[in-house]
């Protein structure tokens, strides 16, 4: 692996390493160890969206490997300024071993990669958010074991970034996956085609959350699209995760979000409140895969 920039750029080899290598990573956090891959190593974190977890978790997790995390707000480089990513690459691969990059466009991370010698990461894009994929493969592994043929169900925006890293994902992973969402909201056939897998488009979401061994769902407004957000908010409104929707799933289906979560809007607060357990430890395994995904990276 040179870059980690899409789930479907991955083969189920390499995602299957990363989630060996996050077992061990989190198995010996805290231990002491010699293994520090990333000593005099300077990561950099170009974010142009917000970030809670992505940006803790990989500015601890490159400090917990021996490294320097730079963050660096596309406000405060030439970047925001109108530099083009390309030469924006080449400066920083004289100074930095990697880069982070949180932005609008796919293609400003696949140019950074293009232009740059050093690793790239996307830490999220309109497109998609590996990232944490790959982290909740992690999870779900732990959670339940196997995951071939674990029935994944997707509800609300079908067409966000989440969702399109979870279609390539399922795919590889031999895992089907069901996405519930209203017309408007879900993947583009074309999207699916290039994906292949058993992967399947629904806006019943009832009938959707049947046999699930896991229930997923992200925001209804993703970063960059808050000018649509009273449209997303009705028409997403009915495809909200709860306690009514659960009861159609597996009986020990696993309930996931990404987070941020808003309450009340893609999943009740009750349901949140009574599985944060996992929900919580998804996202701490975000930290665990990410330094495994670093440890791959600088190899
Ligand atoms: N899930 C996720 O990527 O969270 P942040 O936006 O807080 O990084
Ligand atoms: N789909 C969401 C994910 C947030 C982690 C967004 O892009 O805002």
């Amino acid at each position: 692996m040179k870059h980690l920039l899409t789930i479907e750029q991955l083969s189920a080899a390499e995602i299957n390493e990363v989630l060996t290598l996050s077992r061990t990573v989190k198995a010996g956090r805290g231990k002491p160890t010699k293994n520090l891959p990333l000593t005099g190593k300077t990561w950099g974190l170009i974010f142009t969206k917000a970030s809670t977890r992505t940006r803790v978790s990989f500015e601890v997790g490159i400090r917990e490997l021996g490294g320097w995390p730079l963050y660096l707000s596309s406000n405060d480089i030439q970047l925001g300024r109108g530099e083009t990513v390309a030469d924006t690459a080449r400066v920083l691969s004289r100074y930095l071993h990697g880069v982070i990059i949180r932005t609008f466009a796919q293609q400003d991370v696949e140019e950074f990669a293009e232009y740059g010698t050093i690793p790239v990461i996307n830490a999220l894009t309109d497109d998609e958010h590996p990232c944490q994929i790959l982290a909740d493969l992690f999870t779900i592994e732990e959670k339940l074991g196997s995951l071939k043929g674990k029935r994944i169900t997707f509800v609300g925006d079908g067409d966000c970034n989440v969702a399109r890293s979870w279609i390539f994902a399922a795919a590889k992973m031999n895992m089907p996956l069901t996405i519930a969402a209203p017309h408007g909201y879900q993947p583009r056939p074309a999207l699916l085609e290039r994906a292949g897998g058993d992967i399947r488009v629904t806006d019943d979401i009832n009938a959707a959350a049947k046999d699930a061994d896991v229930l997923y769902t992200d925001v209804w407004v993703s970063m960059g699209k808050e000018s649509e957000s009273p449209d997303r908010l009705r028409v997403l409104a009915p495809y909200q995760l709860n306690a009514s929707v659960a009861s159609a799933a597996k009986p020990n289906v696993l309930i996931m979000h990404c987070l941020p979560a808003y309450r009340g809007k893609e999943i009740s607060a009750e349901l949140l409140d009574a599985k944060q357990q996992d929900i919580f430890d998804q996202a701490e395994n975000r930290l665990h895969a990410q330094k495994a995904i670093l440890m791959l990276l600088a190899r």
